[in-house]
């Protein structure tokens, strides 16, 4: 029999990675059905978006503010779409503005104020082992950085991350030319990378990890479906029928290697714009990254190069687009 949770999404407040889950409420979880067309129907996003929080999160770095042009349902599918906080504030803003987000100490102003807006989507529901499966479009557009990941609640309950694991079932750069500088592949919207981390400190984590690459189409061109299937003995994340990371529980479990898993994972779904996950040294054409790991002005250096890249953010192909998602608890 199925338990499946019921998916809603929840705004969060300016946090950084580490205390994500901190102010999460209860998974609210479905009924135990045995009819499979009402566990279907339940699991459909909803058509309408007041079932949605939204948050528009920034970008560059984290994530703050709200705005109803970076998540909205249509025709039932979601779309996370980043935009141009200027679009939004008016001109003067990344000079002149303030902005308050949802948490206290996420008060921007002026020239701290990210230049685009974008949303981070987070579950009430949470799992520990179980199924998860998105069906998605990513968001196509230079800088942009999908990602369908989950964390553990309590991220900190074993001493940070990544002692309770994390699963990155879907990361991909929107960039459509885009080269790894070291193998010299695909690093754009052809490439996916899936990944879990997990391991007793940071500097002994664990990452097996694989990216699947799409010849002659893109991962922003079609839907896909991206999933998770995690139970005591393993777990797998695939994408449409191929798993391509695999994952087998060691007989004396992973606790040795860290705490993993100690804890319940909710799912976040979100559009990040530019910052670390774009490495200097990695080939975009045809300009180069337009700003340098590190530097202090880097959020500045973005905004200046936007005659780059705005260009290839073509409406709403620039958003990520969910038509499905699913979480089963086992
Ligand atoms: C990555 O993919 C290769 C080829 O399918 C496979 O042999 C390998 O086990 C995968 N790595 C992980 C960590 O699953």
């Amino acid at each position: 029999m199925c338990n499946y949770v019921f998916v809603l999404f929840v705004v969060g407040s300016c946090l950084t990675h580490g205390s994500l889950a901190s102010n999460l409420n209860e998974a609210q979880t479905g009924d135990n059905s045995d009819d499979p067309a009402q566990d279907e129907r339940s699991l459909v996003l909803p058509e309408s978006p007041r079932y949605l929080q939204r948050r528009a999160t920034t970008v560059l770095y984290d994530d703050f503010s709200s705005e109803p042009e970076n998540s909205y349902v249509k025709n039932g599918v979601l779309y996370i779409r980043p935009t141009l906080t200027v679009d939004h504030f008016g001109d003067d803003f990344l000079r002149t503005g303030d902005l308050d987000a949802a948490g206290a100490p996420c008060h921007l102003h002026g020239k701290d104020i990210h230049p685009v807006m974008s949303a981070m989507l987070r579950s009430y529901a949470s799992i520990r082992y179980g199924k998860v499966e998105i069906v998605a479009k990513l968001a196509k557009g230079d800088w942009l950085w999908n990602a369908l990941w989950m964390m553990p609640k309590a991220p900190a309950a074993y001493g940070g991350w990544p002692r309770s694991g994390e699963f990155d079932l879907l990361e991909a750069a929107g960039n459509r030319h885009y080269i790894h500088g070291g193998n010299g592949k695909s690093a754009g919207i052809d490439a996916a990378h899936s990944t879990i981390h997990y391991g007793a400190s940071t500097e002994h984590e664990l990452r097996p990890g694989n990216t699947t690459w799409l010849h002659g189409t893109t991962f922003g061109d079609g839907f896909h479906k991206y999933w998770l299937d995690w139970t005591e003995s393993h777990a797998i994340i695939g994408i449409d029928d191929h798993p391509v990371v695999t994952l087998t529980t060691p007989h004396t479990s992973f606790w040795q290697d860290g705490h993993f898993p100690g804890d319940n994972f909710f799912l976040i779904m979100n559009v990040a714009v530019g910052g670390d996950m774009f490495w200097d040294g990695w080939i975009n054409s045809p300009y180069p990254k337009p700003w340098t790991h590190g530097a202090a002005e880097q959020m500045h250096q973005f905004w200046a190069a936007r005659h780059l890249w705005y260009p290839t953010w073509h409406g709403e192909d620039a958003a990520l687009q969910i038509r499905s998602v699913k979480m089963q608890q086992y």
